[in-house]
């Protein structure tokens, strides 16, 4: 069994200080920066654009996981992939062309993700999956960090598991939304776990080999 990747979510860190934070997180044994990015449209907040994901890079010694919450994500995705991005993941919600989207982040050199709110069905994503590097599961409503585990999710990452066995897939399942010990163990058929505030607002170490070794 792999050990479990984990993606701390820097809208939980401090911003004033997000080199330190960068390093504090990969001291402590996390695989990737996730990098929660919002427009105040498809979501209600904003919170960082291309600059702040090219000055990141800048200091990460760890791949950078953007998620972004845009719409009209066509627009931006070459300015995301220029600044830095490793993982580029785009809402199914905010695109009529995903296979477009999805070749045109894989053409720019990053890896392709998929993704999808709550309430949306796993089978908006499904004929989509030979085409991704990624697909993370949303269990919470995108938009803050701090929200509690949506437990009813878990079966999309179920069946995601399943289906990437039966159709001899090699997408990573990625879960993101009130991720901590307890949830985490619930959502254990993922590879990659996101968290912000059970890494920011704990001991980095604890919480970031916690999830490493849920299994
Ligand atoms: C929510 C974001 C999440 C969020 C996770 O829209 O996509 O990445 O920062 O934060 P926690 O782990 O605190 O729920
Ligand atoms: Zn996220």
């Amino acid at each position: 069994m792999n050990q479990k990747m984990v993606a701390p979510s820097i809208l939980s860190a401090d911003f004033a200080n997000l080199e330190r934070e960068i390093q504090a997180v990969t001291k402590a044994g996390a695989d990737w920066i996730h990098v929660d990015v919002m427009d105040g449209h498809f979501v209600d907040n904003i919170t960082m654009g291309p600059a702040v994901v090219r000055s990141l890079k800048k200091v990460s010694q760890i791949p950078l996981d953007v998620h972004l919450m845009i719409e009209n994500p066509e627009k931006y995705i070459e300015a995301f992939a220029k600044a830095g991005s490793d993982y580029l993941t785009i809402h199914i919600e905010t695109t009529k062309q995903p296979l477009e989207l999805l070749n045109k982040i894989k053409s720019m050199g990053a890896k392709a993700g998929i993704t999808l709110r709550p309430r949306t069905a796993l089978s908006e994503i499904i004929p989509w999956l030979e085409n991704v590097d990624l697909v993370l599961v949303m269990t919470v409503e995108p938009g803050f960090s701090g929200q509690s585990f949506m437990q009813e999710q878990v079966s999309k990452i179920s069946e995601l598991a399943k289906l990437r066995a039966l159709k001899r897939l090699n997408f990573l399942i990625e879960v993101d939304g009130g991720i901590n010990a307890q949830t985490a163990a619930q959502a254990r058929e993922a590879d990659v776990f996101v968290a912000g505030n059970f890494v920011f607002k704990n001991d980095y170490v604890q919480a970031i080999q916690t999830l490493k070794g849920i299994s």
